[in-house]
Protein backbone atom coordinates (compact mmCIF):
# COMPACT_ATOMS: atom_id res chain seq x y z
CA UNK A 1 0.00 0.00 0.00
CA UNK A 2 1.41 3.33 -0.77
CA UNK A 3 2.36 5.24 2.33
CA UNK A 4 -0.48 8.08 3.44
CA UNK A 5 0.66 11.45 4.86
CA UNK A 6 0.25 11.09 8.76
CA UNK A 7 -1.11 14.08 10.84
CA UNK A 8 -3.04 14.98 14.11
CA UNK A 9 -5.82 16.84 15.28
CA UNK A 10 -8.16 17.09 18.15
CA UNK A 11 -11.66 16.39 16.81
CA UNK A 12 -11.82 14.69 13.08
CA UNK A 13 -15.22 15.87 10.91
CA UNK A 14 -16.52 13.20 8.47
CA UNK A 15 -18.90 15.74 6.13
CA UNK A 16 -18.47 19.49 5.71
CA UNK A 17 -22.19 20.27 5.22
CA UNK A 18 -23.94 23.05 7.67
CA UNK A 19 -23.86 20.66 10.80
CA UNK A 20 -19.70 19.58 9.91
CA UNK A 21 -19.00 23.44 9.71
CA UNK A 22 -20.93 24.87 12.57
CA UNK A 23 -19.50 22.73 14.77
CA UNK A 24 -15.78 23.15 13.47
CA UNK A 25 -16.44 27.14 13.87
CA UNK A 26 -17.67 26.67 17.34
CA UNK A 27 -15.02 24.35 18.12
CA UNK A 28 -12.47 27.18 16.41
CA UNK A 29 -14.11 29.61 18.29
CA UNK A 30 -12.97 27.62 21.74
CA UNK A 31 -9.81 27.06 20.58
CA UNK A 32 -9.90 23.82 19.31
CA UNK A 33 -8.57 22.45 15.78
CA UNK A 34 -10.73 20.66 13.73
CA UNK A 35 -10.44 18.66 10.41
CA UNK A 36 -13.55 18.60 8.17
CA UNK A 37 -13.58 16.66 4.85
CA UNK A 38 -16.37 15.74 2.52
CA UNK A 39 -16.72 14.04 -0.82
CA UNK A 40 -18.75 16.34 -2.63
CA UNK A 41 -17.42 19.53 -3.97
CA UNK A 42 -18.20 23.41 -2.42
CA UNK A 43 -20.27 24.08 -5.73
CA UNK A 44 -21.76 21.06 -5.73
CA UNK A 45 -23.16 21.58 -1.77
CA UNK A 46 -23.95 24.58 -3.12
CA UNK A 47 -26.41 23.55 -5.91
CA UNK A 48 -28.21 20.85 -3.31
CA UNK A 49 -31.92 23.32 -3.03
CA UNK A 50 -33.65 22.29 0.49
CA UNK A 51 -35.88 23.92 2.98
CA UNK A 52 -35.58 27.67 3.61
CA UNK A 53 -36.97 28.20 7.44
CA UNK A 54 -34.69 28.82 10.06
CA UNK A 55 -35.62 29.30 13.79
CA UNK A 56 -34.91 32.16 16.06
CA UNK A 57 -31.43 30.16 17.70
CA UNK A 58 -30.55 29.07 14.28
CA UNK A 59 -30.27 32.96 13.61
CA UNK A 60 -28.98 33.70 16.52
CA UNK A 61 -26.38 31.38 16.45
CA UNK A 62 -25.11 32.35 12.77
CA UNK A 63 -24.99 36.18 14.07
CA UNK A 64 -23.63 35.67 17.51
CA UNK A 65 -20.76 33.22 16.51
CA UNK A 66 -19.65 35.90 13.79
CA UNK A 67 -20.49 33.47 10.95
CA UNK A 68 -22.23 36.17 9.06
CA UNK A 69 -25.26 38.61 9.19
CA UNK A 70 -26.12 38.13 5.86
CA UNK A 71 -29.32 36.11 7.55
CA UNK A 72 -30.43 39.16 8.78
CA UNK A 73 -29.82 41.63 5.74
CA UNK A 74 -31.08 38.92 3.40
CA UNK A 75 -33.38 36.56 4.78
CA UNK A 76 -36.83 37.75 5.33
CA UNK A 77 -38.99 37.89 8.97
CA UNK A 78 -41.92 35.61 9.01
CA UNK A 79 -43.96 36.18 12.08
CA UNK A 80 -46.56 33.36 11.34
CA UNK A 81 -47.73 30.64 8.91
CA UNK A 82 -51.16 30.24 7.00
CA UNK A 83 -52.58 26.74 7.55
CA UNK A 84 -55.47 26.20 5.00
CA UNK A 85 -57.76 23.56 5.11
CA UNK A 86 -61.84 23.66 4.68
CA UNK A 87 -62.48 25.74 2.22
CA UNK A 88 -60.26 28.93 4.33
CA UNK A 89 -57.17 30.29 5.75
CA UNK A 90 -56.34 30.57 9.15
CA UNK A 91 -53.43 32.22 10.47
CA UNK A 92 -51.12 31.19 13.31
CA UNK A 93 -49.48 34.17 14.63
CA UNK A 94 -46.28 33.51 16.19
CA UNK A 95 -45.17 36.54 17.36
CA UNK A 96 -49.17 36.97 18.99
CA UNK A 97 -48.68 33.12 20.58
CA UNK A 98 -44.80 32.71 21.82
CA UNK A 99 -43.26 35.99 20.82
CA UNK A 100 -40.91 34.25 18.43
CA UNK A 101 -40.70 34.48 14.53
CA UNK A 102 -38.69 32.46 11.86
CA UNK A 103 -36.01 34.02 9.20
CA UNK A 104 -36.90 32.60 5.08
CA UNK A 105 -32.93 31.95 4.76
CA UNK A 106 -32.39 28.78 2.47
CA UNK A 107 -30.17 26.18 3.53
CA UNK A 108 -27.68 26.87 0.82
CA UNK A 109 -27.05 30.26 1.95
CA UNK A 110 -26.08 28.86 5.52
CA UNK A 111 -24.03 26.55 3.90
CA UNK A 112 -22.01 29.68 2.02
CA UNK A 113 -21.97 31.71 4.88
CA UNK A 114 -20.46 28.83 6.94
CA UNK A 115 -17.57 27.67 3.97
CA UNK A 116 -16.82 31.41 3.96
CA UNK A 117 -16.06 32.03 7.43
CA UNK A 118 -13.80 28.61 7.84
CA UNK A 119 -12.12 30.08 4.83
CA UNK A 120 -11.52 33.81 6.13
CA UNK A 121 -10.47 31.86 10.17
CA UNK A 122 -8.27 29.83 8.78
CA UNK A 123 -10.40 26.37 8.94
CA UNK A 124 -8.78 23.23 7.67
CA UNK A 125 -11.84 21.91 5.40
CA UNK A 126 -11.19 19.74 2.19
CA UNK A 127 -13.62 19.16 -0.52
CA UNK A 128 -14.01 16.95 -3.08
CA UNK A 129 -12.17 14.14 -1.03
CA UNK A 130 -12.71 10.66 -2.06
CA UNK A 131 -12.17 6.16 -0.31
CA UNK A 132 -13.68 8.26 3.23
CA UNK A 133 -12.91 5.49 6.31
CA UNK A 134 -12.97 5.67 9.91
CA UNK A 135 -11.28 3.05 12.33
CA UNK A 136 -10.05 2.38 15.72
CA UNK A 137 -13.09 3.93 17.24
CA UNK A 138 -12.76 2.38 20.72
CA UNK A 139 -9.16 3.25 21.03
CA UNK A 140 -7.69 6.93 22.83
CA UNK A 141 -6.93 7.18 19.20
CA UNK A 142 -9.30 7.02 16.67
CA UNK A 143 -8.50 7.61 13.19
CA UNK A 144 -10.29 9.34 9.68
CA UNK A 145 -8.51 8.04 6.21
CA UNK A 146 -9.06 9.69 3.03
CA UNK A 147 -7.58 10.54 -0.56
CA UNK A 148 -7.67 14.38 -1.18
CA UNK A 149 -9.07 16.06 -4.46
CA UNK A 150 -5.59 16.08 -5.89
CA UNK A 151 -4.74 12.03 -5.10
CA UNK A 152 -2.82 12.45 -2.14
CA UNK A 153 -3.60 9.52 0.32
CA UNK A 154 -4.02 11.09 4.03
CA UNK A 155 -4.40 9.36 7.28
CA UNK A 156 -5.52 11.76 10.69
CA UNK A 157 -5.43 10.76 14.36
CA UNK A 158 -8.11 12.06 16.72
CA UNK A 159 -9.27 12.60 20.04
CA UNK A 160 -12.66 12.05 19.14
CA UNK A 161 -14.49 11.88 15.24
CA UNK A 162 -17.29 13.58 14.28
CA UNK A 163 -19.85 11.86 11.62
CA UNK A 164 -21.59 14.81 10.08
CA UNK A 165 -22.21 12.76 7.23
CA UNK A 166 -25.42 13.80 6.72
CA UNK A 167 -28.65 11.22 5.72
CA UNK A 168 -26.81 8.22 3.85
CA UNK A 169 -24.14 8.65 6.85
CA UNK A 170 -20.53 6.07 6.29
CA UNK A 171 -20.15 7.03 9.72
CA UNK A 172 -23.32 5.62 11.15
CA UNK A 173 -22.65 1.99 9.82
CA UNK A 174 -19.80 1.99 11.80
CA UNK A 175 -21.64 1.51 15.01
CA UNK A 176 -22.18 -2.38 15.50
CA UNK A 177 -25.70 -3.33 15.47
CA UNK A 178 -25.76 -4.37 19.03
CA UNK A 179 -24.73 -1.51 19.88
CA UNK A 180 -27.36 0.94 18.87
CA UNK A 181 -31.01 0.94 18.47
CA UNK A 182 -32.54 2.07 14.67
CA UNK A 183 -35.91 3.50 14.05
CA UNK A 184 -37.60 4.13 10.40
CA UNK A 185 -41.00 5.37 9.37
CA UNK A 186 -41.84 5.38 5.69
CA UNK A 187 -44.87 7.23 4.26
CA UNK A 188 -46.28 6.51 0.87
CA UNK A 189 -45.98 9.92 -1.02
CA UNK A 190 -43.34 12.47 -1.73
CA UNK A 191 -43.00 16.46 -2.36
CA UNK A 192 -42.41 17.43 -5.67
CA UNK A 193 -40.50 21.07 -5.28
CA UNK A 194 -40.61 23.64 -7.91
CA UNK A 195 -38.64 26.74 -7.84
CA UNK A 196 -40.50 29.74 -10.30
CA UNK A 197 -40.21 33.21 -11.61
CA UNK A 198 -42.50 35.01 -9.78
CA UNK A 199 -43.50 37.44 -7.22
CA UNK A 200 -44.76 35.81 -4.02
CA UNK A 201 -48.42 35.02 -3.76
CA UNK A 202 -48.98 35.66 -0.07
CA UNK A 203 -46.96 37.62 2.78
CA UNK A 204 -46.67 34.50 4.44
CA UNK A 205 -45.81 30.78 3.74
CA UNK A 206 -49.23 28.52 3.11
CA UNK A 207 -49.12 25.30 4.27
CA UNK A 208 -52.13 24.00 2.17
CA UNK A 209 -54.39 20.76 2.95
CA UNK A 210 -56.71 19.76 0.20
CA UNK A 211 -58.42 16.56 -0.96
CA UNK A 212 -56.16 16.62 -3.90
CA UNK A 213 -53.35 16.12 -1.21
CA UNK A 214 -50.91 18.93 0.41
CA UNK A 215 -49.00 22.05 -1.41
CA UNK A 216 -46.59 24.36 0.25
CA UNK A 217 -46.45 27.84 -0.90
CA UNK A 218 -43.09 29.06 0.24
CA UNK A 219 -40.74 31.93 -0.34
CA UNK A 220 -37.27 32.89 -1.71
CA UNK A 221 -36.70 36.54 -2.58
CA UNK A 222 -39.30 39.15 -4.76
CA UNK A 223 -39.02 37.29 -7.72
CA UNK A 224 -38.20 33.93 -6.80
CA UNK A 225 -40.75 31.31 -4.97
CA UNK A 226 -40.30 27.87 -4.01
CA UNK A 227 -43.25 25.63 -3.79
CA UNK A 228 -43.75 21.86 -3.10
CA UNK A 229 -47.18 19.52 -3.79
CA UNK A 230 -47.14 15.97 -2.74
CA UNK A 231 -46.72 13.59 -5.16
CA UNK A 232 -46.32 9.46 -5.70
CA UNK A 233 -43.02 8.73 -4.20
CA UNK A 234 -42.14 7.25 -7.88
CA UNK A 235 -42.76 10.12 -9.37
CA UNK A 236 -41.20 11.39 -12.71
CA UNK A 237 -40.42 15.28 -12.87
CA UNK A 238 -40.01 14.98 -16.94
CA UNK A 239 -43.35 14.22 -16.67
CA UNK A 240 -44.99 17.55 -15.83
CA UNK A 241 -44.83 20.40 -17.90
CA UNK A 242 -45.05 23.87 -16.47
CA UNK A 243 -48.89 23.72 -17.23
CA UNK A 244 -49.61 21.20 -15.59
CA UNK A 245 -47.79 21.75 -12.59
CA UNK A 246 -49.55 25.00 -12.32
CA UNK A 247 -53.14 23.68 -13.18
CA UNK A 248 -52.13 21.30 -10.15
CA UNK A 249 -50.89 23.97 -7.35
CA UNK A 250 -53.90 25.95 -8.59
CA UNK A 251 -56.15 23.57 -7.98
CA UNK A 252 -55.38 22.57 -4.73
CA UNK A 253 -54.72 26.12 -3.01
CA UNK A 254 -57.66 27.42 -4.80
CA UNK A 255 -60.14 24.85 -3.21
CA UNK A 256 -59.24 27.29 -0.02
CA UNK A 257 -59.65 30.43 -2.09
CA UNK A 258 -55.93 30.91 -2.66
CA UNK A 259 -54.45 32.00 -6.47
CA UNK A 260 -51.07 31.83 -7.56
CA UNK A 261 -48.85 34.21 -8.68
CA UNK A 262 -47.00 31.97 -12.10
CA UNK A 263 -44.03 32.07 -13.47
CA UNK A 264 -41.64 30.17 -15.56
CA UNK A 265 -40.37 27.64 -13.68
CA UNK A 266 -36.74 26.79 -13.53
CA UNK A 267 -36.53 23.97 -11.36
CA UNK A 268 -38.37 20.58 -10.91
CA UNK A 269 -37.04 17.67 -8.41
CA UNK A 270 -38.85 15.19 -6.00
CA UNK A 271 -37.74 15.07 -2.44
CA UNK A 272 -38.38 12.16 -0.36
CA UNK A 273 -40.11 11.38 2.75
CA UNK A 274 -38.77 9.49 5.97
CA UNK A 275 -38.68 9.49 10.04
CA UNK A 276 -35.04 8.19 11.01
CA UNK A 277 -33.47 7.77 14.38
CA UNK A 278 -30.10 6.26 15.39
CA UNK A 279 -29.51 6.32 19.14
CA UNK A 280 -27.37 6.33 20.96
CA UNK A 281 -25.64 9.12 18.85
CA UNK A 282 -22.26 7.96 19.54
CA UNK A 283 -20.06 4.68 20.02
CA UNK A 284 -16.27 4.95 21.79
CA UNK A 285 -14.82 8.23 20.06
CA UNK A 286 -17.08 8.82 17.23
CA UNK A 287 -19.96 11.17 17.86
CA UNK A 288 -23.08 11.71 15.39
CA UNK A 289 -24.70 14.72 14.41
CA UNK A 290 -27.50 15.73 12.22
CA UNK A 291 -28.95 13.58 9.37
CA UNK A 292 -26.43 11.13 9.93
CA UNK A 293 -28.52 10.54 12.77
CA UNK A 294 -31.97 11.49 12.42
CA UNK A 295 -33.57 12.34 9.85
CA UNK A 296 -37.48 13.81 9.70
CA UNK A 297 -39.76 14.49 7.10
CA UNK A 298 -39.48 18.31 5.51
CA UNK A 299 -43.13 19.44 6.78
CA UNK A 300 -42.20 22.02 9.83
CA UNK A 301 -38.28 22.45 7.94
CA UNK A 302 -37.00 20.81 11.21
CA UNK A 303 -33.77 18.98 9.37
CA UNK A 304 -30.95 22.17 9.07
CA UNK A 305 -32.33 23.78 12.23
CA UNK A 306 -32.31 19.92 14.35
CA UNK A 307 -28.58 19.92 12.85
CA UNK A 308 -27.55 22.97 14.26
CA UNK A 309 -28.66 22.57 17.24
CA UNK A 310 -26.90 19.01 17.85
CA UNK A 311 -23.59 20.95 16.93
CA UNK A 312 -24.41 23.23 19.69
CA UNK A 313 -24.40 20.81 22.32
CA UNK A 314 -21.94 19.08 20.56
CA UNK A 315 -19.32 21.76 20.65
CA UNK A 316 -19.97 22.12 24.55
CA UNK A 317 -19.42 18.31 24.97
CA UNK A 318 -16.74 17.44 23.12
CA UNK A 319 -15.04 20.97 24.83
CA UNK A 320 -15.71 18.61 28.28
CA UNK A 321 -14.54 15.39 26.91
CA UNK A 322 -10.71 17.24 25.54
CA UNK A 323 -10.49 18.81 28.76
CA UNK A 324 -10.83 15.48 30.79
CA UNK A 325 -9.37 13.25 28.42
CA UNK A 326 -12.85 11.21 28.62
CA UNK A 327 -15.25 10.25 26.55
CA UNK A 328 -17.81 9.90 29.43
CA UNK A 329 -19.44 13.76 27.84
CA UNK A 330 -20.14 11.83 24.58
CA UNK A 331 -23.05 10.25 26.13
CA UNK A 332 -24.64 13.35 27.80
CA UNK A 333 -24.36 14.87 24.02
CA UNK A 334 -26.49 12.03 22.63
CA UNK A 335 -28.90 12.04 26.23
CA UNK A 336 -29.44 15.91 25.43
CA UNK A 337 -29.61 16.17 21.50
CA UNK A 338 -32.09 13.25 21.77
CA UNK A 339 -34.28 14.77 23.62
CA UNK A 340 -34.99 17.91 21.31
CA UNK A 341 -34.63 15.13 18.46
CA UNK A 342 -37.90 13.15 19.40
CA UNK A 343 -40.03 16.17 20.07
CA UNK A 344 -38.73 17.11 16.25
CA UNK A 345 -39.57 13.80 15.17
CA UNK A 346 -42.98 14.14 16.79
CA UNK A 347 -44.08 17.93 15.26
CA UNK A 348 -42.57 16.50 11.83
CA UNK A 349 -44.91 13.43 11.88
CA UNK A 350 -47.90 15.44 13.32
CA UNK A 351 -47.43 18.31 10.55
CA UNK A 352 -47.13 15.45 7.64
CA UNK A 353 -50.04 13.66 8.96
CA UNK A 354 -52.31 16.64 9.70
CA UNK A 355 -51.52 18.09 6.18
CA UNK A 356 -51.33 14.96 3.75
CA UNK A 357 -53.96 13.02 2.37
CA UNK A 358 -52.55 9.24 2.28
CA UNK A 359 -53.32 6.99 -1.29
CA UNK A 360 -56.15 5.18 0.34
CA UNK A 361 -57.86 8.10 2.28
CA UNK A 362 -61.73 7.83 2.81
CA UNK A 363 -64.13 11.12 3.22
CA UNK A 364 -63.81 10.23 6.65
CA UNK A 365 -60.35 10.59 6.85
CA UNK A 366 -60.02 14.33 5.07
CA UNK A 367 -62.93 15.30 7.14
CA UNK A 368 -61.28 14.10 10.46
CA UNK A 369 -57.77 16.32 9.47
CA UNK A 370 -60.01 19.07 8.92
CA UNK A 371 -61.59 18.33 12.30
CA UNK A 372 -57.87 18.73 13.26
CA UNK A 373 -56.70 21.39 11.64
CA UNK A 374 -59.62 23.50 12.98
CA UNK A 375 -58.90 22.13 16.51
CA UNK A 376 -55.10 23.33 16.68
CA UNK A 377 -56.35 26.83 15.03
CA UNK A 378 -59.18 27.49 16.81
CA UNK A 379 -57.87 27.51 19.62
CA UNK A 380 -55.17 29.37 21.58
CA UNK A 381 -53.53 26.12 23.29
CA UNK A 382 -53.69 24.50 20.16
CA UNK A 383 -52.12 27.57 17.76
CA UNK A 384 -49.40 28.01 20.30
CA UNK A 385 -48.12 24.47 20.70
CA UNK A 386 -47.58 25.04 16.94
CA UNK A 387 -45.74 28.08 17.18
CA UNK A 388 -43.85 27.09 20.21
CA UNK A 389 -42.28 24.16 18.36
CA UNK A 390 -41.93 25.53 14.87
CA UNK A 391 -40.33 28.68 16.22
CA UNK A 392 -37.84 26.31 17.66
CA UNK A 393 -38.49 25.23 21.47
CA UNK A 394 -35.61 27.37 23.21
CA UNK A 395 -32.46 25.82 23.48
CA UNK A 396 -31.61 26.24 27.09
CA UNK A 397 -35.22 23.99 28.21
C1 LIG B 1 -39.55 25.25 3.08
C2 LIG B 1 -39.44 23.90 3.29
C3 LIG B 1 -40.16 23.28 4.27
O1 LIG B 1 -40.06 21.96 4.48
C4 LIG B 1 -41.03 24.02 5.08
O2 LIG B 1 -41.75 23.38 6.02
C5 LIG B 1 -41.13 25.36 4.88
C6 LIG B 1 -40.40 25.99 3.88
C7 LIG B 1 -38.77 25.92 2.01
O3 LIG B 1 -38.01 25.26 1.32
O4 LIG B 1 -38.93 27.14 1.83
Amino acid sequence: MSSRIQSRTRIAIVGAGPAGLMLSHLLAQAGIDSVAVDVRGRREIEQTHRAGILEQDSVDLLVDTGVSDRVRSDGYQHDGIELAFGGGSHRIDFQGLVGAATQLYPQTDVFIDLADARQRDGGDVRFGVADVSVDDLTTDSPVLRFTDSAGTAHEIRADFLVGADGSRSLCRHEVPADRRSQYFREYPFAWFGILAEAPPSAPELIYNHSPRGFALISQRTETLQRMYFQCDPAENVDAWTDDRIWAELQSRVGANGYTLAEGPITGKSVLPFRSFVQEPMYYGRLVLAGDAAHTVPPTGAKGLNLALADVRVLAEELERALAANDSAPLATYSERALRRVWKAQHFSYWMTTMLHTLPEATPFDLRRQEGELAAVTGSTAGATFLAEAYTGWPQRK
